[in-house]
């Protein structure tokens, strides 16, 4: 059977959380969009991702309607600590930079956009298989997809929109000697666990210690996330409830007596990471947001954060395009969504070397990297400069 064939102005690959904000935005300016998302509502909400929302990401969120639950369910933490040698470090953002940042699931932030979506009779079609983007360089780019029944379906738009996540069916679509891949590798990975038990802490702490890094986060008063660098190929059926915490526990220990509240583990997992920018973020009439383009380590939670701020930067270009027929935005959407892209792999590059340990790890390395965090902690401008990358450098720049 042919497949049926549909028009719309902005064609949206994947229903994420940037996706679903750039439909969000571009239909409450009356562009036309259609959000074409691989995975059901439920398997998206239930992946848990990072817990940390810039100051600009909450800007947006609430700028559009969208924050009741980030803001009633959510919690504002004014700063983090740093833990090293045993010792906490407090970096007062508030004090330092006047901001902050919010502790909020970015599953959440999906969820929360989808009932926006479907509030606004916004066009969001999951469970829906894109198995080709097509005709990037003509006027009409073009999305096959297979909805869940089988039947096939086109859709021709004026703009294409891929923001499908780090296996992008999109950017894969773009001929390789049309894009330039750069990427690193890192020799580690996080064991990532959810408890139910009370906070450990007022709020997140990064600890460096000889055992290596661990990330004591948090979810609400009942639940705590939780991660551990732990080797890639680690699995997660070796290690029992006493194991986990007796790991995290000697990569926090130090002579304040420090002590984790612990709780029943009701989920592991381990997330294996790499550093990948994919340029440039267009290809023709297609253009890449978020994790299609570029994927982070972890360490400081920039993934989401930083796919919202492509999508800023989209949807005023679009706008411009629709409305205005000023297409300079879109010419030039690439060069300064990447600027940011490059600042957000410095800082969380940065944020995870000095943080994690390596096996082969020198004396001299270990003491370098021990310097470099008495560096940050021992001066007001490293702290600010922590402060200022941690919570999200202003959108405009
Ligand atoms: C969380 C994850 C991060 O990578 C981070 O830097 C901070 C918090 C989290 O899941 O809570």
């Amino acid at each position: 059977m042919a497949p049926t064939i549909e028009k719309t102005q902005v064609g949206i690959v994947g229903g994420g959380p940037a996706g679903l904000m750039l439909s969000h935005l571009l239909s409450q300016q009356g562009i036309e969009n259609i959000v074409i998302e691989k995975r059901d509502h439920e398997t998206i909400a239930n992946t848990h991702r990072a817990g940390i929302l810039e100051t600009g990401a909450v800007k947006m969120l609430t700028e559009t309607g969208v924050d009741s639950r980030v803001k009633t369910r959510g919690y504002e933490h004014e700063g983090i600590d740093l833990r090293f040698n045993g010792e906490s470090h407090r970096i007062n953002f508030k004090e330092l930079i006047d901001a902050t940042v919010w502790l909020y699931p970015q599953n959440d932030v999906f969820v929360d956009l989808a009932a926006a979506r479907e509030r606004d009779g916004g066009d969001v079609r999951f469970s829906c298989n894109v198995t080709e983007v097509l005709d990037h360089l003509t006027d009409t780019p073009k999305i096959r997809y297979t909805d869940a029944e089988g039947g096939e379906h086109e859709i021709h738009c004026d703009i294409l929109v891929g923001a499908d996540g780090s296996q992008s069916t999109c950017r894969r679509s773009i001929p390789k000697e049309d894009r330039s891949e750069n990427f690193i590798e890192y020799p580690f990975a996080w064991f990532g666990i959810l408890t139910e038990a009370p906070p450990s802490a007022p709020e997140l702490i990064y600890a460096n210690s000889p055992h290596g890094f661990a990330l004591i986060s948090q979810r609400n008063d009942e639940v705590q996330r939780m991660y551990f660098q732990c080797d890639p190929e680690e699995n997660v059926d070796d290690w029992d409830e006493e194991r986990i915490w007796a790991e995290l526990q000697r990569r926090v220990d130090g002579p304040d007596g420090f002590q984790l509240k612990r709780g029943p583990i009701f989920e592991k997992v381990v997330l294996k990471f790499r550093s990948y920018v994919g340029e440039p973020m267009r290809y023709g009439n297609m253009f890449l947001a978020g994790d299609a383009a570029h994927t982070v380590p972890p360490t400081g939670a920039k993934g989401l954060n930083l796919a919202f701020a492509d999508v800023q930067v989209l949807f005023d270009a679009l706008k411009a395009h629709f409305i205005d027929g000023n297409s300079e935005g879109l010419d030039g959407y690439s060069d300064k969504a990447l600027k940011r892209v490059w600042k957000a792999q410095n800082f969380s590059y940065w944020m995870t070397q000095m943080l994690h340990t390596r096996k082969d790890a020198t004396p001299f390395e270990t003491k370098r990297a021990l310097g470099e965090l008495n560096t940050v902690v021992s001066s007001k401008y490293g702290q600010s400069y922590l402060a200022e990358s941690y919570t999200g450098w202003p959108h405009e720049n």
